[in-house]
C-alpha cells in the first residue's frame, strides 16, 4: 500500500460531517457526489444523530462564544451524516470545497456558496463542516471514528 491509498492509515484524511440541514433537505448525495467527484475517498461514514456532549467536544474551540448553545442545538436538532474523506492535501482541498462560514457570501460553486442561504436562525446553518488543520482532522476522527484510530 502507498500513501496515495486512501485506505492507508497514514494517508492524509479530514472529518466532513454533512449537517442536520443538508441532511433534512436531502442533500447528503449531493455532498458526497461533490466529494467523491473531485476524486477524493470516503473512508468512513455514517448517520448519527449526535448528543450535545459530542457536539460541545467537537465545537470545544467555540465554547464561550454567544452562538455555542445555538450551534449545539442546531447540530444535534437531526441526523447528520459523519464521513472521512481521504486524499492527498485532503484537509486543505475540502475546505475550498466547502466555501466561506457565512453562506451568503460564499462563492457561488462551493458547497455553501451552492446550497446554502441565511434562514435567519441563530445559529448560521450551512450544510457542511471540514477540519481546519491536521490537528484539528486527528482530533475530530479520533472523536468521531474510533474504531479508525490506530494504535502506536
Ligand atoms: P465548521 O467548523 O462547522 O467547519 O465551520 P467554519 O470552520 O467555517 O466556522 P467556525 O468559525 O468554526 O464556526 C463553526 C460553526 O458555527 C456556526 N456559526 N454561527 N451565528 C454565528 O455568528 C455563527 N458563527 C459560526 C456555523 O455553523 C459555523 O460553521
Ligand atoms: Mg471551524
Amino acid at each position: 500500500m502507498t500513501t496515495s491509498d486512501p485506505l492507508d492509515p497514514t494517508a492524509e484524511r479530514t472529518l466532513v460531517l454533512i449537517k442536520p440541514d443538508a441532511y433534512a433537505r436531502g442533500l447528503t448525495g449531493e455532498v458526497l457526489r461533490r466529494i467523491e467527484a473531485k476524486g477524493y475517498r470516503l473512508v468512513g461514514l455514517k448517520t448519527v444523530h449526535a448528543s450535545h456532549d459530542l457536539l460541545a467536544e467537537h465545537y470545544v474551540e467555540h465554547q464561550g462564544q454567544s452562538f455555542f448553545e445555538p450551534l449545539l442545538a442546531f447540530m444535534s436538532s437531526g441526523p447528520l451524516v459523519a464521513v472521512v474523506v481521504g486524499g492527498n492535501r485532503v484537509i486543505e482541498g475540502v475546505r475550498s470545497m466547502m466555501g466561506a462560514t457565512n453562506p451568503t457570501a460564499a462563492a457561488p460553486g462551493t458547497i455553501r456558496g451552492d446550497l446554502g442561504r441565511d434562514w435567519g436562525t441563530a445559529a448560521v446553518e450551512n450544510i457542511v463542516h471540514g477540519s481546519d488543520s491536521a490537528t484539528s482532522a486527528d482530533r475530530e476522527i479520533a472523536l468521531w471514528f474510533p474504531e479508525l484510530v490506530v494504535q502506536d
